[in-house]
């Protein structure tokens, strides 16, 4: 069977996943693929309804267990509705954010265990992991600067404490010393393009010549 590369785009808020997601597509398009970008949690309408629970409302509406459970339900669907089929197909599919983010928001920032939340991924997703994930490292305080300039509901873990981010900015190191074959991590403090131009760099590395 053809498969396609999962790439996963992980980091803190602000951190420039969204805009480096559409300057891979427009990139990796323009050479021919067929590119897939989605985003977490969502990517499914059903796991869009998950999002308005996850992303809106008070900072404390749910514990990071329940947390845990409604980002893996919206995943599942993402993945069995989206993700797996275009990887079929042999799309590129670019997440904004992923399993990763679970690790970082729920784990090391919101005090599950990684190996309680690992074995939630294995009950879910099995052995199903990214190709390559982009880790965008930023000091968090800049990254919640530049998400200031945006409005809207979606602010429910920007307005976590500063402490927050710190842990999550920790996790996604931690991450990326276990799995470096997997995870590259980029410097979020470049200017766009030098961001996009290391990614577009590290997805090339990953495509059959
Ligand atoms: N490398 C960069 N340098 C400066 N500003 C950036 C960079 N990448 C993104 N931005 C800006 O920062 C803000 C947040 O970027 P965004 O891509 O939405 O981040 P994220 O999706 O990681 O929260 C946007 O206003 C965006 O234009
Ligand atoms: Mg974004």
């Amino acid at each position: 069977m053809v498969k396609g590369l999962f790439v996963t785009l992980e980091g803190g808020e602000g951190a420039g996943k969204s805009t480096l997601a559409r300057s891979l597509q427009a990139d990796l398009k323009a050479a021919g693929y067929e590119v897939i970008v989605t985003r977490e949690p969502g990517g499914t309408p059903g796991a869009e309804e998950i999002r308005q629970l996850l992303v809106e409302g008070k900072t404390d509406r749910w514990s990071a267990m329940t947390e845990a459970l409604l980002f893996y339900a919206a995943r599942n669907d993402h993945v069995e509705k989206a993700i797996r089929p275009a990887l079929d197909r042999g799309a590129i599919v670019i997440s904004d954010r992923f399993a990763d983010s679970t690790l970082a928001y729920q784990g090391a920032a919101g005090g599950i265990s990684m190996d309680r939340l690992r074995q939630l991924h294995t009950l879910v997703l099995g052995e199903f992991q990214p190709d390559l994930t982009l880790l965008i490292d930023i000091p968090p305080e800049l990254g919640i600067d530049r998400t200031q300039a945006r409005l809207g509901l979606e602010i429910r873990f920007e307005s976590k404490e500063m402490e927050f981010h710190r842990r999550l900015r920790a996790c996604y190191h931690q991450l990326a010393e276990l799995a470096p074959e997997r995870i590259e991590t980029l410097d979020g403090t470049a200017s766009p393009d030098d961001v996009a131009m290391a990614a577009i760099m590290a997805v090339r590395r990953r495509l059959p010549e």
